[in-house]
């Protein structure tokens, strides 16, 4: 029995990869995507979502653009780490699919089905709007699994990871909502590189090991310029290894609240860890992986498509 999964996303290196190792995946059957304004606008995440998918020969899986911009702030996209195209490396061709009509959030509406589990990699815009204009929806999705936040340091200042940072009052509206989440931060994907021998392994595995690989060449300058890393964390690919294998990353159940209102804090996620709130845990978060089976996972799943 495979779990059906929606990934609403905004590709994106992590987000393009994340969506191949569900297309690669027999344990979930990738439904549906849904794009967001997050690291690039949302014309280019979502012909960069509608590429990924035709790289992968898998266009019958539709796609529905959602949001432009966070619930109430400007756009801040990621061109430093992703590029003007938001997937730079590889040579990109129009696609020759169209996403289907209806804001994403009326989409996600018609898919989530008990059962059905929701992995947003992106800004939560998509998800906050599904969850204001849909009110009924709140019974019908059974889990959120989303890349995002972080116990420790954040990527964009040193409070907030991007996809907290770029919509905080979207993050805050969800881990509010009583849904059962978890977050997959970068207290873990910092943890698993890729790194260039992992590369160089898919590189002639096939038109989609082709891809990954260019993929991470230049995904690999900005961790090496900005961290020093010797690889690069593919954050939204371990949200979906999660789903596929809940083994791999190990979780810890407490309080997560998203701030909103600070001038150097904003975005920032507040993992309770210890308890002494006294505010009821709400999410499911990251705090190990086994990197070693989470990348072998990644590059033979990978591998494996034609
Ligand atoms: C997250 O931000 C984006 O740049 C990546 O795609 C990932 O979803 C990591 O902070
Ligand atoms: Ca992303």
């Amino acid at each position: 029995m495979s779990t059906k999964i929606v990934i609403d996303c905004d590709p994106g290196h992590d987000d393009a990869i994340a969506i191949l190792l569900a297309l690669a995946s027999p344990e979930v059957e990738l439904t549906g995507v849904t794009t967001v304004a997050g690291n690039q606008t949302l014309d280019k995440t979502t012909r960069n979502a509608l590429v990924t998918l035709e790289i992968a020969g898998r266009s019958d899986i539709p796609v529905a653009a959602g949001a432009e911009a966070p619930l109430r702030r400007e756009l801040r996209t990621a061109a430093h780490v992703h590029g003007e195209t938001g997937l730079d490396g590889p040579e990109l061709h129009e696609p020759s699919s169209r996403p289907v009509g209806g804001p994403a959030a009326d989409f996600l509406a018609e898919l989530m089905e008990p059962g059905v589990v929701l992995v947003p990699t992106a800004p939560l815009t998509n998800v906050a709007l599904l969850l204001e204009r849909h009110p009924d929806v709140h019974e019908r999705i059974e889990r959120i699994v989303w890349m995002g936040g972080a116990i420790g340091e954040g990527n964009v200042t040193p409070a907030a990871e991007f996809n907290a940072f770029v919509d905080p009052e979207a993050a805050a509206a969800v881990f509010a909502s009583g849904i059962p989440i978890t977050m997959i931060g970068l207290d873990v994907t910092h943890k698993a590189l890729f790194t260039r021998e992992h590369a160089e392994r898919l590189r002639s595995t096939g038109r989609a090991g082709r891809f990954v690989a260019e993929l991470s060449d230049f995904f690999q300058q900005f961790h090496e310029r900005s961290y020093g890393f010797g690889g690069s964390p593919i954050h939204d690919a371990m949200a979906i290894a999660h789903v596929i294998d809940p083994t791999l990353v190990t979780t810890r159940h407490a309080n997560v609240a998203v701030e909103t209102r600070s001038e150097l804090c904003d975005g920032r996620t507040v993992v309770d860890l210890r308890g002494v709130t006294g505010r009821e845990p709400n999410a499911d978060v990251g705090v190990d992986v086994d990197a070693e089976r989470f990348l072998e996972l990644l590059v033979s799943r990978i591998a494996s498509l034609p």
